[in-house]
C-alpha cells in the first residue's frame, strides 16, 4: 500500500471538502432518519448527564468547538441551554444557520478553527464531539484540548470523545473495516437516499492513521449527486 502525505495542510484540505460536500445532505440524514435521530437523543441524554454528574455548578454556557450542522447544540438550546458553535467549514455553518433561523432556535454559529479559539473562562461546558480524530497531529489536538479549557469556568467540564480502533461495534473507524479494507454504507429517509462507498487507502498501524476514500452518491428528488474525497482519521489507543 502507497503511504499518503500527510502534512498538515493535506489533511486541513481533504476535511474541508469532505465535510463542505457534505453538509446539506448529512443534516437532511440526522433529520430525517430514525436511526441518526435516536443516536442524537442518546448522545443528548449522555451529555445531560455528564454535565450534572462532572460539573460543579448548574450548566448554561455551552460551547461546541466543531459543531457541525449542529446536531448537538440545537438539541440542547432546545433545551434551555445558551449555546455557541463553531466549525471549521463554512458550509456546515451555512447549514447550521439556516436550520436556526427556520426552526426559531437562538444559537451564537460562527466559522473557526478548534485550535485557534480566544475564549476565556467563558462557558460551563465545551463539547469536542467526532473531531479530535481527525485533527492532523498532536500539537492540534494538544491546543484544541488548552483552548476549550481556556474556555471554561472554573468546575466546567469539556466533553470529546476519540476514536478506537478496537471498537467492536460497526463503527466504520473500527479494526473490522481496517481488516476487510471496504465498506458500504447505506442510509434512507424521506426524499433523500445515500450509498456510500469507504475503500481504506493507507493504514500505518504505527501511528493509528488512515486515509479512507470515500465515493458517496446521493439520490434526491432534486437529482443524484456524487462525490469522492478522502478522510483521514486517527485510531487512538490506550
Ligand atoms: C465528524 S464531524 C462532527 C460534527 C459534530 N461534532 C457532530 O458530532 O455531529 C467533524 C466536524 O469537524 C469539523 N472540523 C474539522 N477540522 C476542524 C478544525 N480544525 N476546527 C474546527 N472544526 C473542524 C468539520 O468541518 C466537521 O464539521
Amino acid at each position: 500500500m502507497k503511504r499518503l502525505k500527510t502534512t498538515r495542510e493535506t489533511v486541513l484540505k481533504a476535511s474541508r471538502a469532505y465535510y463542505g460536500h457534505r453538509a446539506y445532505y448529512e443534516d437532511l440524514l440526522i433529520q430525517r432518519a430514525r436511526r441518526f435521530a435516536e443516536a442524537n437523543k442518546r448522545e443528548l441524554t449522555f451529555l445531560e448527564y455528564a454535565f450534572g454528574a462532572h460539573a460543579t455548578h448548574p450548566v448554561r454556557k455551552v460551547l461546541d468547538v466543531a459543531c457541525g450542522s449542529g446536531r448537538h447544540v440545537f438539541g440542547l438550546a432546545k433545551l434551555g441551554y445558551e449555546c455557541t458553535e463553531r466549525d471549521y467549514t463554512p458550509e456546515r455553518i451555512q447549514i447550521a444557520k439556516e436550520r436556526a433561523k427556520r426552526e426559531g432556535v437562538s444559537v451564537r454559529l460562527l466559522q473557526g478553527d478548534a485550535t485557534r479559539l480566544d475564549y476565556e473562562n467563558e462557558f460551563d461546558v465545551v463539547l469536542a464531539l467526532y473531531i479530535l480524530f481527525l485533527l492532523p497531529n498532536d500539537d492540534d489536538v494538544l491546543k484544541t484540548l488548552e483552548c476549550g479549557y481556556r474556555s471554561l469556568r472554573k468546575g466546567g467540564i469539556l466533553v470529546c470523545n476519540i476514536g478506537n480502533p478496537f471498537y467492536s461495534g460497526k463503527s466504520w473507524f473500527s479494526l473490522q473495516t481496517i481488516y476487510k479494507g471496504l465498506e458500504v454504507v447505506e442510509a434512507r429517509a424521506p426524499g433523500i437516499h445515500s450509498t456510500e462507498i469507504v475503500r481504506l487507502l493507507d493504514f500505518d498501524p504505527m501511528h493509528g492513521v488512515a486515509w479512507w476514500q470515500e465515493t458517496s452518491t446521493i439520490e434526491t428528488p432534486e437529482g443524484i449527486h456524487v462525490f469522492r474525497d478522502r478522510e483521514r482519521l486517527r485510531l487512538f489507543t490506550y
